[in-house]
């Protein structure tokens, strides 16, 4: 019903947007100085930017300069373009799918229209081989977000399809200044692959992985490679915009040899503090600021969740006129986002829960196997077989033909409080769409509230958070993929 109307008017537009001219300025993703004089250079008042994407196949060496092609997805031609927009500023991005199955585009962590959300049958038709789509929308916040398919997200994120969306606004000029400037800024995007030694692919998803904590990748990277080397002069201060994108793993991200801060959580401004350091699950973003040593010097950004430590990036201290300067990161602009009355937020308790009859929903599942019925689940973007629940509902099941009622009705503008509780013993990156939630409470003990878009919860950890709801409807899921796919997900509806 909703969605039914959803479908219709981005038809509508989509017919609309066929008819446009695209500008395609797009931005290598390459390096991220040439970026920012183009968008630092642009017209001040709001404009549109055009953006031409493409979805499609490409041979990537995901195994080393040397190493053997894999069949990669990815969006331009290259893996993990990355784009840039001005907060506040008109985006007109026109889709093409290229790739031999359908597909739609989520815009991870924004806070746009439920329409331009891009979930197949809750905002949009799926986008079929061949098909083009137009999403519009201007991004009301300022930070590092990505974005992905919401459709079989386990293979094609697995072969690579995803890319960054940075969206820049501070008024105030650079982060972390300390007064004469910041030496630069860099991605770092984090996935493993699922690769064998001759480049294939090895199946995205397993049963043992998705009834655990996920089917880890076989190789480590970070930016397509296996270490980030980085050189800035000694004592000046770096942004890292450092993303978890493997749809499993669990990162610990600290820094060695330097004074890092975090100045921004799932894009959002935060005062910054020291990280010591900071756990980031599939999905999860954070910015750091960090002092680079003396000349000579190097620096390490860590994953210390490994028994042995992993090394992600380098940062290579160069000589420079720059004297020692105490490290003080100036705090980025502090979001605009709506905050919750917490008096007299309404509370909502969620649970995630192993299906307790997974195994039985299994062997009942048999009946996926018939052509129909695999069709309709495929077209569904839906699991053929459920092994985690939210408030004992899993996502489209074969008794769940249409989609599954919502787990929550909520009224616009109203503020909620949300516990969620993790019963079962694996980790659960929670994720709600179209929101950027104040984290209360969250697991690790710790102390400060935050604004983000995914809340990490261990074993048996609880969380709380707090938003204003906005109209729309709106997924809520464990942004671990193959619990995604296999049950733990849900959606709201807010009106
Ligand atoms: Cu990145 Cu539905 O999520
Ligand atoms: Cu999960």
């Amino acid at each position: 019903m909703s969605g039914l109307h959803g479908v219709d008017k981005v038809r509508r537009r989509l017919m609309l947007g066929c008819g446009a001219v695209m500008a395609a300025s797009w931005l290598s993703p390459a390096s991220s100085s040439d970026n920012r004089a183009q968008v630092v250079g642009a017209e001040n008042p709001p404009n549109v930017r055009d953006i031409a994407l493409r979805a499609g196949q490409a041979q990537i060496g995901l195994l080393g300069e040397r190493g053997p092609l894999s069949d990669c997805w990815v969006y331009n031609n290259e893996l993990f373009p990355i784009f840039r927009a001005r907060k506040g500023e008109r985006l007109r991005v026109t889709f093409k799918n290229a790739l031999p199955e359908h597909t739609s585009i989520h815009w991870h962590g924004l806070r746009i229209p439920s329409d331009a959300d891009g979930v197949p049958y809750i905002s949009q038709a799926p986008v079929q081989p061949g098909e083009r789509f137009l999403y519009e929308f201007a991004p009301p916040d300022a930070g590092t977000f990505f974005f992905h398919p919401h459709c079989n997200e386990t293979g094609q994120t697995g072969r690579g399809l995803m890319g960054l969306l940075l969206v820049e606004g501070d008024t105030r000029g650079t982060p972390a200044a300390d007064g004469d400037g910041l030496a630069g800024e860099h991605v770092l995007a984090m996935k493993d692959w699922r690769v064998r030694e001759d480049g294939r692919f090895l199946d995205f998803k397993t049963v043992e992985g998705a009834s655990r904590s996920g089917t880890f990748g076989t190789v480590r990277s970070v930016n397509g490679k296996p270490v980030e080397r980085l050189t800035a002069p000694a004592h000046s201060d770096l942004r890292l915009r450092v993303l978890a994108l493997d749809p499993t793993r669990v990162f610990d991200i600290g820094i060695e040899g330097a004074e890092a801060a975090v100045i921004a959580i799932d894009g959002h401004p935060t005062s910054p503090f020291p990280l010591k350091s900071w756990l980031l699950g599939p999905a999860q973003r954070i910015d750091l600021a960090v002092r680079m040593p003396k000349p000579g010097k190097i620096a390490r950004v860590m994953d210390f969740r490994p028994s042995t430590p992993h090394e992600i990036a380098t940062l290579a201290a160069v000589k420079s006129e720059r004297s020692r300067a105490r490290f003080a990161p100036r705090a980025l602009e502090p979001a605009s986002v709506p905050q919750p009355d917490l008096r007299n937020a309404q509370r909502m308790t969620f649970r995630l829960q192993a299906a307790a009859d997974g195994a039985a929903m299994i062997a009942k599942s048999g009946s996926v196997e018939d052509p129909l019925t695999k069709a309709l689940l495929d077209s569904l973007c839906a699991p053929g077989r459920s092994l985690w629940a939210i408030n004992r509902q899993f996502w489209a099941s074969e008794d769940n033909r249409q989609l599954p009622p919502p787990l929550a009705v909520l009224e616009a503008g109203r503020s909620y409080v949300w516990e969620i509780v993790n019963t079962s013993q694996h980790m659960h990156p929670m994720h709600l769409h179209g929101h950027a939630f104040t984290v209360l409470k969250s697991p690790a003990g710790e102390m400060r509230r935050y604004l983000a878009d995914t809340v990490l919860l261990g074993p048996r950890e609880r969380a709380e958070i707090a938003f204003v709801a906005a109209p729309g409807a709106w997924m809520f899921h464990c942004h671990l993929l193959e619990h995604q796919e296999t049950g733990m997900m849900g959606w709201i509806r807010v009106a």
